[in-house]
């Protein structure tokens, strides 16, 4: 048996490919999940414990049982338009869920974690791509609680020495290379699934919203990156906090931004179907661009995307939606 890290959110989609990645890097993946939104048939490298990262005692039991020598911290809430409506969910799963994590880490002197964070931390890009010094001014409440996770983390690390690297992972898109698992949100609200789900017939179409931006084809840019690659950044960061890394916040993505037709006409490549469009304004908020600038990721980590061309993000989620769908 390898050692034991602990994955909060490990049943989510992001999480569940970590817990592949780390079995096959030797570790042994405990999965921690409340179930809001994992899947058991994502749970597949390692235990599966239901329980909630704001239960303490259900905590401090995991860590006695398992003596994980590190966290991975995947669960939060993430649905951006439900933290403006609803944002006291949204800072009590995050933060107040995550300051409940820590607290049990330090009750079982576990010091060392990988944070879940997002490019969201960033607002409206004053420069572009975003490199990990550019002001941190969210624009939703989802982003604010992250941020503040990334305060706490940072706080953290000098009063009590918890080492930490925070993730800040751009468009997280793509299904595991190998087809095992994928990507499964209800509600679904990321574009290429959605996208995905119009060529299958299983929406009406998809609306792009904004098509007069200043962009080669007037569609907004965001940075995709596979799945499998930040998966991969997770074992990094881990062997980075192992051998005595400083506690730091780093960019995961690309660099490279795609428009919202190119990943159209990339899904119609793919999946020879035509896929149906409507084309909306422009939505509040929502920047002409956002792209990485993953420099510190390759300094630091040595880590660069591997699967992350466009191609084989969408290829492999077509697939996985396809035997998930069963068309
Ligand atoms: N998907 C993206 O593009 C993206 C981008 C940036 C950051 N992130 C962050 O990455 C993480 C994982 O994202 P994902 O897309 O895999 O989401 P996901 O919803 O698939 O996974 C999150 C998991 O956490 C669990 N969870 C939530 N609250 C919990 C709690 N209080 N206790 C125990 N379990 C709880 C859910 O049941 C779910 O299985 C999240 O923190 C998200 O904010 C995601």
């Amino acid at each position: 048996m390898g050692e034991k890290i602990l994955v909060t959110g490990g049943a989510g989609y992001i999480g569940s490919h970590t817990c592949k990645a780390l079995k096959k890097a030797g570790y042994e993946p405990i999965t921690v999940d409340n179930m809001v939104y994992g899947h058991d048939w994502a749970v597949k490298w390692g235990p599966l414990i239901k329980g909630d990262i704001l239960d303490g005692p259900f905590l401090d039991q995991v860590f006695r049982k398992y003596e994980p020598t590190a966290v991975l911290h995947f669960a939060a809430f993430a649905y951006v338009g439900e933290s403006v409506t609803n944002p006291e969910k949204y800072y009590r799963n995050n933060v107040t869920g995550t300051l409940s994590l820590l607290e049990a880490m330090r009750r079982a002197g576990c010091n060392r974690m990988v944070f879940s964070s997002t490019c969201a931390t960033y607002g409206v890009p004053q420069k572009l791509p975003l490199t990990e010094d550019h002001p941190q001014a969210p624009i939703n409440p989802y982003g604010a609680t992250k941020l503040m996770i990334e305060r706490i983390l940072a706080d953290f690390g000098v009063a009590y020495g918890t080492g930490s690297v925070c993730l800040r992972y751009f468009n997280a898109a793509g299904a595991d290379i190998d087809g095992e698992i994928g990507e499964d949100h209800d509600p679904e609200t990321h574009l290429i699934p959605l996208i995905i789900h119009a060529a299958m017939g299983l929406r009406s179409d998809i609306e792009i919203f904004g098509t007069d931006y200043d962009t080669p084809d007037g569609t907004a840019i965001r940075d995709y990156i596979h799945v499998n690659d930040l998966a991969a950044a997770h074992i990094d960061a881990l062997h980075y906090l192992q051998s005595g890394g400083a506690t730091t916040c780093l960019n995961l993505g690309t660099g490279v931004g795609n428009t919202v037709r190119q990943v159209i006409e990339a899904v119609e490549a793919v999946s020879g179907k035509k896929v149906p469009v409507t084309e909306g304004p422009r939505r509040a908020g929502d920047p002409y661009a956002l792209f990485a600038n993953a420099v510190q990721a390759l300094d630091k980590l040595g880590w660069k995307p591997q699967h992350s061309d466009i191609k084989t993000i969408v290829d492999t989620a077509w697939k996985w939606h396809a035997r998930h769908h069963g068309k």
